[in-house]
């Protein structure tokens, strides 16, 4: 028997004015009000500059917001960068760290990861830390080991205390924006070997209770089936985060399924 939630979570990544973010967060305010007492958390991750208005239009509500990147030091000479207590401080809950983007369009390496995901605990944030192999990965048969690579190096030595506050998102790189979903069977198969990794290092008793969400072009029309998966406890959404239409419709297959 388990208790986990399903967390879904949009990914707004770099779109919207702060006009458009603070109008489309209203929207899924409102479409989380529908969750009534289902075991369904919501949240969205707007672009940085747009955390600020959309943490007061959030205020109150049940969304959680999450920005989508930070940086470990809290403050200093480092231009460009935010710290996670200033991402605290703007009233998010949660942050996005290890997406495939930060890794394979800035170059961020397991270790630099690593060192965000331990900085943001320390700054009392929620990590959804983000792994996933990519195509040749896939093809060559080493996506496990990729996978088997990335929560290891992330969550090393974290206490127990630490990862009640860490989601894992398992997006495979072959999937994210290019509207091939993985088969409800690739998708369980790799969830349930991420959680017996969590098990191998944390136990089976926190490895039961850990969200691991799917990501990689989920849409109203599959998220359902994903989200069945027994081992599927969430999505992480990109593209169809951006509309209110689409994003409310995955929240009701959520609902539908916890209900369920
Ligand atoms: P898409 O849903 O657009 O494929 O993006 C997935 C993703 O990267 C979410 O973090």
């Amino acid at each position: 028997m388990t208790t986990r939630r399903i967390f879904v979570c949009g990914n707004w990544k770099l779109h919207k004015t702060v006009a458009e973010s603070v109008e489309l967060a209203r929207a899924v305010r409102e479409a989380a009000e529908t969750v009534g007492d289902a075991p369904v958390d919501v949240g969205i991750a707007p672009v940085f500059v747009s955390l600020h208005p959309v943490a007061q239009v959030l205020a109150g509500g049940s969304v959680a917001l999450a920005a989508q990147n930070g940086y470990w030091e809290p403050e200093g000479a480092f231009t460009g960068e935010i710290s996670f207590s200033l991402i605290r401080d703007v009233g998010c809950t949660h942050v996005i760290l290890g997406h495939s983007e930060r890794r394979h369009v800035f170059g961020e390496t397991e270790e630099e990861i690593a060192r965000k995901v331990r900085a943001a605990l320390d700054a009392d944030l929620k990590v959804i830390f983000c792994i996933g192999e990519m195509l040749d990965e896939r093809e060559r048969g080493e996506a496990q080991t990729v996978v088997h690579r990335q929560v290891t190096s992330g969550l090393e030595g974290l206490t127990a205390a630490q990862m009640d506050r860490v989601v894992l998102a398992y997006e495979p790189v072959w999937a994210i924006g290019t509207g091939k979903t993985a088969t409800t069977d690739q998708a369980q198969e790799m969830h349930a070997f991420i959680r017996s990794i969590l098990k191998e290092s944390f136990g089976s008793d926190l490895a039961n209770q850990v969200v691991i969400q799917y990501g990689g072009s989920v849409k109203p029309s599959n998220a359902a089936e994903l989200l069945s998966q027994p081992d599927v406890d969430g999505a992480l959404v990109g593209g169809a985060a951006l509309k209110t239409d689409s994003f409310a419709a995955i929240i009701e297959a959520a609902v539908n399924v916890a209900r369920n």
